[in-house]
Parts: structure tokens; C-alpha cells; sequence
């Protein structure tokens, strides 16, 4: 027979009904989180984040697919839009609001990243744009490093100041007195970096970093898609950490989500009637989309520890070949060392490769052979998948960034990006890799490299 489970003990909060029995934390969310993680192992940390049991004693939480909630008492309704009763006490009201299932998943995020508190979004996209215009206002300012994601670069460069007169001046976030020198005293609200810059995989000194904006007063807000469990932002300084979950988060290629972790007073700002970019602008998670991401959440770290094992012995042999190789694992980087002293231990540099094939005909024709002679992987843009990605960024997901932009933040014209996958063996692939270079020999001159 089944043992009997008390599941009411494990659910979030209280129970409906019984708000008389509680006291304090009226309006308070994340009343429940416990205070910012002292934990500083993001695994560590997420297996103490508390485990979310299914209704009926399964072992995995349910998922709240209602977009409404009901109450026992017509009052209970005015009380929870008056921020009385929120959701840390198992009061929800609509799931544009907080839901039970995006919330859990959204806890465990911040347990992560050692945040107080997070919350997930539809998209990346949605999840930078949401913070900066909850952070800027109209008018604001912000200072943005010149190596972002395209779609990022055109957000900052044209959307925003289109749409809210948010501007922004773009720097060498290397240069740190050009980054304090870029903050405009009273309209500056956001300092904005990739930890790890897509594509070029540039590494933000996020330390020295946060000590300028808390110098200036700004918000370090930092997007770490590109090395989660690799880089905790949050607990080297930074004030906000995004993700596009669409990524090595979710792992599959299978769904577009995004995540905002940061302090309870950014989310539940964010989540404000009158007022949150979240809440009113409406772009939240749907639950069943939670629940995917939160089962992938525990074999996060094996696979960003594979990524980037493989990541590096790729880099390894095509720098050996001489070939022109981007890698922050390889110690010729700029930032290889500094890589090295922000990472967390056991994951190495990261699960991207850039090859610089000089030409953009080139980059084709290598990701042609690469694909449809030898089968080592995809010709798609995004990454974290399991098999090896490829996309030519100057063409595909930097091409919003004008040629000058892509020269000043390095993205020359025949660079792919590789998101280095984890299916079949490393000698298999790089048996695939060296067949698909062959086809393309001789090198021109400038690509080749001295071999170390
Ligand atoms: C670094 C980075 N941030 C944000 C995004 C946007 O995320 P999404 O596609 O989930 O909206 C991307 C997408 O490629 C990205 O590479």
C-alpha cells in the first residue's frame, strides 16, 4: 500500500483561509525565499532551494494550469488586490500576476544564482526589455557594453529610444574608465553587460564592474545566458542577472522562456498593478512551460560540465591545427584568466567556440560540409542544445549590428559561432569536424594561426 503523504505540509504558504492565523509579510512575495542564498555552489544551492512535492504526494510538484484563481470569501478578493494577501501565503489572483507553478520555478532560478528573489518571463527578450524599462523610466540612460546579442544591440540602439526615449552609449566594458566616464550623473540608471558576449565571447570583469555602479549609483544588470552554473554574476557584484532560458537552461531547443533574478523589490515592482512592466506589459511564463524548465533544472550542471569539456578539447586540437580559434579556455584569450578566477570550480570556459573563418564564404561552405557531408552538426542559430549548433554571426544573429559595430566588437565576417553539443563521442565529432575541414584546404594565409 502506498504510504500516506501529508502534502499540505509541503505546499507553497498557508492554505486558503487561513490568513487570520498568520502574521506579518502582508504583501511580501518572497517572504518564503530563504533571504539571499549564502550558499555560494549554485548546485548546492538549488538542492537546498525547497523541494516542491505534487498534490498528491508525487514527487514531482503539479502543475497550476488555471489562469484563475478563486476564493472562499468575496473580501478575500479586495484584500489581494490591495497587496494584503499575495502569493506567499497561497493567494493568487491571475496567472499574468504570479502562478503558483512559474513561481516555484522561479524560485529555484534565484536559488541559482543566490538572488532574493526571481521571476521567469516568455522570452530572453522579454525578460531585458521588461528590466530596463522598469529600471530607466522614460528618458532614462543606459551604459551598455558594445558586445551584446543583436537583437540586444537593436533593442538598446533602436527600439527603446524609439518607443521610450531610453538611450544608450555603447563602450569597451575593458576600458573601465570609458565605462565610468559613460555615466551621465542623474540619467544613468543601468549598467548593462554580457558576462560571456555573444559571439564573440568576451568575459565582463564583473567584480570591478558592480564597484562602478555602485559608485555611480547604477544598476549592474548582467545577462548570463551564455554561462549558466559557469558564472554567478549575482554573487560577484552584479544587481540584476537575466537569461534567455531558451537556452543551455532548457537544453532542448524546444521552448522560448527568459528569467529576471534579482532583488524582492526589483520583481515585486515588476509585478505591480499600477505600474509593472511585467504585470502590464504581460509577458509571463505559462505553467506547463515552468514545469518543463524545473525538471531540467537538476542535470543543468552535468551538462554545462560536458559543453564545456568538449567545448575545450575542440578549441585545444583546432588551435593545434592553426586554425583562427576564440575560446576564453585557450590561454592566449584576453580573458582567460580572468575567466578563470570568476568561474565557479569544475565547469572550465564555457560551451561556445568561435572559428574565425575570415570570409563569410568560408564560414558557408565549412558549416555546409560540416552538416551535410559529415553530419557534426546543425547550421542553426541559438545554442545550449545537445547537438552542435552553428550560425555565421555577422550574417544571422549580429547582422542588426551595422558593419562598423560588428568590426568594433569583433565579429569578423566569416565567424561561427559553435554551440558545442554533447551527442555521440568526442572522437566521433572531431573525426567529423577534421573530414569537413579537409574539403575545404588550403587556408588562406591570414586565417592560419601559429600552431602552439
Ligand atoms: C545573450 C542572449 N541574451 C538574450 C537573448 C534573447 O533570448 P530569447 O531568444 O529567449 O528571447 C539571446 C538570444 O539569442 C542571447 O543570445
Amino acid at each position: 500500500m502506498a504510504e500516506i503523504v501529508p502534502t499540505t505540509a509541503f505546499v507553497i504558504g498557508k492554505k486558503r483561509g487561513a490568513e487570520e492565523e498568520e502574521d506579518g509579510g502582508a504583501g511580501d512575495q518572497w517572504a518564503l525565499l530563504p533571504k539571499r542564498t549564502t550558499v555560494g555552489d549554485p548546485v548546492a544551492a538549488l538542492a537546498s532551494a525547497r523541494h516542491e512535492f505534487g498534490e498528491h504526494g508525487g514527487v514531482n510538484m503539479s502543475i497550476e494550469a488555471s489562469a484563475t484563481f478563486t476564493v472562499m470569501e468575496a473580501d478575500t478578493m479586495r484584500r489581494m488586490f490591495s497587496g494584503e494577501l499575495g502569493p506567499d501565503r497561497d493567494f493568487f489572483i491571475y496567472s499574468r500576476h504570479f502562478n503558483p507553478t512559474v513561481l516555484n520555478l522561479s524560485r529555484q532560478m534565484a536559488a541559482i544564482e543566490g538572488t532574493e528573489a526571481a521571476y521567469c518571463t516568455a522570452s530572453g527578450m522579454s525578460a531585458i526589455s521588461a528590466v530596463l524599462i522598469q529600471l530607466c523610466g522614460a528618458g532614462g540612460h543606459v551604459v551598455a557594453s558594445g558586445r551584446l546579442y543583436g537583437g540586444t544591440h537593436a533593442l538598446l540602439s533602436h527600439f527603446l529610444p524609439y518607443a521610450c526615449g531610453i538611450r544608450a552609449t555603447f563602450v569597451d566594458i575593458d576600458d573601465l574608465e570609458a565605462v565610468r566616464a559613460a555615466v551621465i550623473e542623474g540619467e544613468t540608471k543601468v549598467l548593462y553587460v554580457e558576462t560571456i558576449s555573444n559571439p564573440t565571447l568576451a568575459v565582463a570583469n564583473v567584480p570591478r564592474l558592480s564597484e562602478i555602479a555602485r559608485e555611480k549609483g547604477v544598476k549592474l544588470v548582467a545577462d548570463n545566458t551564455f554561462a549558466p552554473m559557469v558564472l554567478s554574476p549575482a554573487r560577484l557584484g552584479a544587481d540584476v542577472v537575466i537569461h534567455s532560458v531558451s537556452k543551455f537552461i532548457s537544453g532542448g531547443a524546444d521552448i522560448i522562456a527568459g528569467a529576471i533574478c534579482g532583488p524582492a523589490s526589483l520583481v515585486n515592482s515588476m509585478m505591480d498593478l499600477h505600474k509593472g512592466a511585467l504585470m502590464l506589459m504581460g509577458p509571463t511564463m505559462n505553467a506547463k512551460v515552468a514545469f518543463e524548465i524545473s525538471e531540467r533544472l537538476p542535470h543543468l550542471s552535468l551538462r554545462m560540465k560536458e559543453h564545456c569539456n568538449r567545448a575545450l578539447v575542440y578549441a585545444t586540437r583546432m588551435r593545434k591545427m592553426g586554425l583562427k580559434v576564440i575560446y576564453p579556455g585557450l590561454d592566449d584569450h584576453p580573458h582567460h584568466s580572468l575567466l578563470a578566477s570568476l568561474s565557479n570550480p569544475g565547469y572550465g570556459f564555457g560551451g561556445l567556440v568561435c572559428l574565425d573563418m575570415v570570409t563569410e564564404e568560408r564560414a558557408n561552405k565549412l558549416m555546409h560540409h560540416l552538416q551535410n557531408t559529415t553530419q557534426f552538426g546543425l547550421m542553426a542559430v541559438s545554442l545550449g542544445y545537445y547537438e552542435t549548433l552553428m550560425s555565421c554571426s555577422g550574417s544571422s544573429t549580429s547582422s542588426e549590428m551595422s558593419p562598423e559595430e560588428r568590426a568594433q566588437a569583433g565579429i569578423s565576417p566569416g565567424l561561427v559561432r559553435m554551440s558545442v553539443g554533447y551527442s555521440g563521442t568526442v572522437e566521433q565529432r572531431w573525426s567529423q569536424f577534421e573530414r569537413a575541414l579537409s574539403l575545404l584546404h588550403p587556408l588562406p594565409k591570414q586565417q592560419q594561426q601559429q600552431p602552439v
